[in-house]
């Protein structure tokens, strides 16, 4: 047996359950992992809310781990026992001591990648690599503007981008964060929660505006978000922090200067097994040449995710959180 936090039922952080289950068996193609350190995100939150459905409940939600590799299923030959690995993929399952994951979604660590970076930043810093160079090929000499700069994604994103030589505008929910993010490459933090983010990104630009605004917050900046790009300018949402965007009318962003709007998922970006590695390999690259520095911010026993969960939806966390088995 070991323990895994499981959800009954959707709601608050108190249907995190801690529960006694027993360990699976790697299947045909399957790993068997034991977790070192599970990664906190905020699409756990989506699962845990049932915005995210599960395929079936109890379920054991997280989607990010790092640990060792303990077995392995018939006609797995690219991993063995004893490997040092990491994932962030679907399907859910990483709040548990132990899980089976199909084995050619495991990226194998490097020597000077611990668990804990790994489990850091395998799903945060996937995400910025496949935003920053993929969804919107950024370049060098861009302004660009990152919401919830000071956060898990925020944080990566911003070094990132200050390391492929954009200027980096942020909005941030406190004094502190925008402190923080200030700190890791962020040029021009906003303080959102009491600055018109719009009118600061048009002062900061001196009215040219952006190519390309990043948006995680969803719901409440959807509109101000469009605002702030100049023609042609694409908005990135790629999160619901403030809930989902509400249906809107194509005619907006012809209005607006001939926009772009995309909604992606990292799900889509590695879905392929090369997708997956040249990701993994070019967040290694950019953490080991210490372009990007993972932070940790936050550190919680897995068995208080209920806990942790409160503390990210009430905005009390920067960086990146912890789970530990
Ligand atoms: N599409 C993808 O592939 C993908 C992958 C990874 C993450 N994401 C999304 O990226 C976002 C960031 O994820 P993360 O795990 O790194 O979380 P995070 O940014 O560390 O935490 C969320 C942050 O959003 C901000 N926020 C603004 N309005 C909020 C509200 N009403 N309630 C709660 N937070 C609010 C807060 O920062 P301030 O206080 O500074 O405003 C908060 O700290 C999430 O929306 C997540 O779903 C998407």
């Amino acid at each position: 047996m070991h323990h895994a936090i499981r959800i009954h039922e959707h709601g608050g952080p108190e249907v995190l359950r801690w529960e006694q289950v027993p360990v699976p068996s790697p299947g045909p193609g399957e790993a068997l992992v034991r977790h070192a350190a599970v990664g906190l995100n905020y699409i756990d939150v989506y699962f845990r809310t049932g915005l995210y459905k599960p395929p079936s409940l109890p379920a054991t939600i997280g989607m990010e781990g790092a640990g060792t590799v303990e077995a392995v299923g018939e006609g797995v030959t690219d991993i063995k026992p004893g490997d040092r690995v990491a994932y962030a993929t679907a399907p859910i399952g990483a709040y548990a001591e132990f899980r089976t994951i199909k084995a050619e979604r495991l990226v194998k660590l490097p020597d000077a990648i611990s668990f804990e970076t790994a489990a850091a930043m395998m799903l945060q810093g996937m995400t910025a690599e496949y935003l920053l160079l993929r969804t919107f090929k950024v370049q060098k000499g861009q302004t660009i503007l990152i919401h919830a700069a000071a956060g898990g994604v925020g944080l990566i994103m911003c070094q990132w981008a200050k390391h492929l030589g954009c200027t980096v505008i942020g909005t941030v929910g406190s004094d502190e964060k925008a402190a923080l993010a200030r700190a890791h490459g962020c040029d021009h933090p906003i303080v959102y929660t009491r600055e018109d983010f719009q009118a600061k990104v048009k002062e900061i630009t001196g009215g040219k505006m952006l190519p390309v605004v990043y948006d995680s917050v969803g719901r409440d900046t959807f509109m101000k978000s469009l605002d702030c790009l100049a023609p042609y300018g694409m908005l990135v949402v790629f999160g619901n922090a403030s809930g989902p965007v509400p249906p809107f009318e194509l005619g907006i962003l012809a209005a607006k200067g001939s926009l772009y709007v995309t909604r992606p998922t990292l799900a889509t970006y590695t879905a392929k097994r090369d997708e997956l590695a040249g990701s993994a390999s070019a967040l290694f690259d950019v953490v080991q040449k210490g372009a990007v520095k993972i932070e940790v911010n936050q550190r919680f026993p897995l068995k208080d995710a209920a806990e942790a969960h409160r503390a990210l939806e009430a905005r009390r966390t920067t960086g990146s959180t912890l789970l530990m088995p």
